[in-house]
Order: C-alpha cells, then sequence, then structure tokens
C-alpha cells in the first residue's frame, strides 16, 4: 500500500477546479520564467531554443500551467513532462492544460525516481514533493540525473521552524488513526484541532493557513503519512551530497543574518543563513533554485541584462518613488519599507521587461557612472525581497 498516493488520490492537492483557468493565472515561485532566467541561466538564455521541462509530483498542475501559459503567452517554444503518482491529479492537472488549449505536454502517472526515463531536461520544477518521499535523496539523485547539462530545478522544501506545531499533531494522528480511510481520519482530526488548547504552538503558529483551505489543505498539512522538513543546513547539505550546487533562494532577505545580528567575522555563509533562519523562525518553506554545476547569478554589472520586478507594477513602482514613499514590504512576517531615491524613478519607470540595462539609462538620459551609482541602490533594495530578476524571456 502505498500511502502517498492513496492521500493524493482521495485528496488531490492543491483543490482546483479546472474552470478558474478561464478567469486567472495562478502565479508563484519557483518556476516563473524570468526567476528560472535568472537564477538557472544568468539571465541569458536562448529562449528560441524549446525548454525542456519535468515538473515533478505535478499535483494538480499549479507549477506546470503557471510555466506552460506564460510561456505560451511570450510565444517561446517548450516540451514538458508532467509526472505523479496520483491519477486523480492528473485528471484536473490534465483538464487545466485542456482548459487553456496548452500544447506540447506530456502526462504520466508514476514515480519521479524514474526520472532519467524520461530526459534528459533543461528545467525541473519540483514543488512540495521531495520531503515526502519515503528516501528523499533517492529523489534528488533521480532528479538530479535527469537534468540536462547547463540546467537547474527549482524546489520548494518544508521548513522546520515556522511549521512548529505541526509535526506533533502528525504524529498523534498517526498513532490514533493510522488504520482509518483518508475520510475518517480528516473527520476524527477536525474534531481534536477543534479543541486545541489556546496555547498549543500549532493554535498559536499564525504563519499555517494551509489547514482552513478546505479537506486537501487540512489533510496535507496534519495527516500527511510521509513528511519531513529540512533546516538551511541540512537542505544545503542534501543538495551537495546529491550532486546539486545550490544557486539561491527567492526571498535571501529571509535567510540574511546581518540584517538581525553582526555577523561573527569568517562566519561560513551557509552557517549564516541557518543561524538567521532560527533567528527569524517564521520560514515555512525553503524556494529556491540549484543547478548542476556552480556558475554566477545574473547581476546588473552586466549592462546587456533586461531586468524584471516582480511583485509590484514597475510603473506603479515608479510612482511610488518619484512622490517620496516608501511602500510597505512584508513576507513571512519580515516587515520593512521599501526606500529608494526619487532619482531612481526615471530607472524604475523604463523597466518593461524588454529593455536592457543601458537600454534604460540611455532611455532616462542617464550616462553610464550616474547609471551605475543609481542602479547598484535599486539592485540593494530590490534583490534581497526577491522583486528584481533578470532575464531576456520577453526579448
Ligand atoms: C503537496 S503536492 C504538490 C503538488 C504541486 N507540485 C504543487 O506545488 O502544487 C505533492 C504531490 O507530489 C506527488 N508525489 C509524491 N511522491 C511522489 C513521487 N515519488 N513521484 C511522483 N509524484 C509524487 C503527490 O501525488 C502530490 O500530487
Amino acid at each position: 500500500m502505498n500511502k502517498v498516493r492513496d492521500q493524493y488520490e482521495a485528496y488531490p492537492y492543491p483543490e482546483r477546479d479546472p474552470r478558474d483557468e478561464k478567469k486567472r493565472l495562478i502565479l508563484g515561485s519557483p518556476s516563473l520564467p524570468q526567476e528560472i532566467d535568472h537564477y538557472v541561466f544568468g539571465g541569458q538564455r536562448d529562449w528560441s531554443q524549446p525548454l525542456r521541462i519535468f515538473v515533478a509530483g505535478g499535483g494538480t498542475g499549479d507549477g506546470l500551467i503557471q510555466l506552460t501559459a506564460l510561456l505560451t503567452q511570450y510565444g517561446k517554444p517548450y516540451q514538458a513532462t508532467y509526472i505523479d503518482l496520483s491519477a486523480a491529479s492528473r485528471k484536473v492537472a490534465e483538464a487545466r492544460a485542456r482548459t487553456r488549449g496548452l500544447k506540447n505536454i506530456t502526462f504520466v502517472t508514476g514515480s519521479l525516481l524514474d526520472a532519467p526515463d524520461h530526459g534528459p531536461f533543461d528545467y525541473i520544477d519540483c514543488c512540495g514533493v521531495l520531503h515526502h518521499l519515503p528516501d528523499p535523496d533517492a529523489g534528488f539523485t533521480a532528479l538530479r540525473q535527469a537534468l540536462a547539462p547547463g540546467g537547474g530545478i527549482g524546489f520548494m522544501v518544508y521548513a522546520p521552524y515556522g511549521r512548529s506545531g505541526v509535526y506533533p499533531l502528525q504524529e498523534a494522528f498517526t498513532a490514533l488513526y493510522e488504520d482509518m480511510s483518508p475520510k475518517d481520519r480528516l473527520k476524527a482530526a477536525r474534531q481534536v484541532v477543534e479543541r486545541l488548547p489556546a496555547g498549543h504552538p500549532f493554535k498559536s503558529n499564525t504563519n499555517l493557513n494551509d489547514h482552513k483551505s478546505g479537506d486537501a489543505g487540512f489533510y496535507d498539512l496534519l495527516l500527511h503519512s510521509t513528511d519531513r522538513a529540512y533546516d538551511v543546513q541540512s537542505l544545503t547539505d542534501t543538495l551537495d551530497r546529491t550532486g546539486w550546487s545550490f544557486a539561491g533562494f527567492t526571498v535571501p532577505i529571509l535567510y540574511d543574518l546581518a540584517r538581525l545580528a553582526p555577523v561573527p567575522a569568517g562566519m561560513d555563509p551557509v552557517a549564516a543563513m541557518a543561524v538567521a533562519e532560527k533567528l527569524n523562525g517564521t520560514i515555512r518553506t525553503h524556494t529556491g533554485y540549484a543547478t548542476d554545476t556552480p556558475r554566477p547569478v545574473a547581476s546588473g554589472k552586466t549592462r546587456t541584462l533586461v531586468p524584471h520586478i516582480k511583485g509590484l507594477h514597475a510603473a506603479q513602482l515608479a510612482r511610488a518613488v518619484a512622490q517620496g514613499q516608501t511602500p510597505a514590504l512584508d513576507t513571512d512576517g519580515i516587515r520593512d519599507a521599501l526606500s529608494l531615491p526619487r532619482q531612481t524613478a526615471p530607472l524604475l519607470a523604463a523597466i518593461d521587461g524588454r529593455r536592457s540595462l543601458q537600454e534604460i539609462a540611455g532611455h532616462a538620459g542617464m550616462d553610464p557612472i550616474t547609471f551605475g551609482g543609481h542602479w547598484s541602490q535599486v539592485e540593494k533594495a530590490l534583490l534581497p525581497w526577491g522583486m528584481l530578476v533578470y532575464s531576456n524571456v520577453l526579448r
């Protein structure tokens, strides 16, 4: 019996109605084309070449639909393979793709451990899956073996501290309800959760909302049979051990120790991120990218790169900065205000996803030296929040 498959046959995750594809596109990390380019391809991928995509544990299709719908919208070629243990989840993902008329997707019901049989791939999406494998290292290794040279993975795995309160409940429910059907387990566990005392770590953990989003969310959070969390150190150790090179997290500020405390001289950067994770205490998931070999992440020092603003419209941001406003930022409970000098407003206003940095400087009528000074301030303010990435996908 495969408990993980049984769960996702009974409760495909996340709950999605294919008809909603007519109304909205769900966006998120990983697997935004601009982000993939930034972290995996140095912001310089040749998008005229088809992107060979593998969506590992694709569930009801969020990552698959986002990536293939955006590439279709941008007129960029791709060939995607979706795989999942759960046929019920695949049915939803297929219906969503059909509703959108998306082409060049192969749907497979099976295990991501067989990834090498389907590859090689330039990009692998694996969001919320590897921590559910009985032997996660085998999953990391199989995906690495399916990667084409120069490619990379966008991953999301659970993190321990922001999920405090979850694991004792999962253990208790396993001890109590292991032999019940998924439906009966859900009913029994819901009754217990209703009665938890106010001070229970799960009840006081305001980072968690999945259990409020319906049966699939509740089951996924509290009744999973196979679920482990990775702290920064264990995640980077796992990547190293299984042949991956860590490229970066999508919201670096969450891991920035210097924001929280003086960093001891000579401290290893991974150790510093691990301490920041402990001090913040609110990180529920680690979302980031890894590649086959170490390579430089895109940087504005290369003036041919094309910047994109994420999370806000560049024009909106430019207006706010021109008026001296400081828009509020909030991620995983970390709050700050975005403060940029007014002189950067014309540069922000010129960002359209197509202009390169040198074209933006020209458009704003700025000489290279003045531009360099202002742009480094834009990078300093936006990169930590994952709000600035470089990609030529729209060129
Ligand atoms: C939490 S869901 C995530 C779905 C999707 N990636 C997303 O982010 O919305 C986990 C999915 O992984 C699938 N899964 C778990 N183990 C798997 C394996 N060994 N091979 C393929 N799929 C697997 C489950 O069936 C389920 O659909």
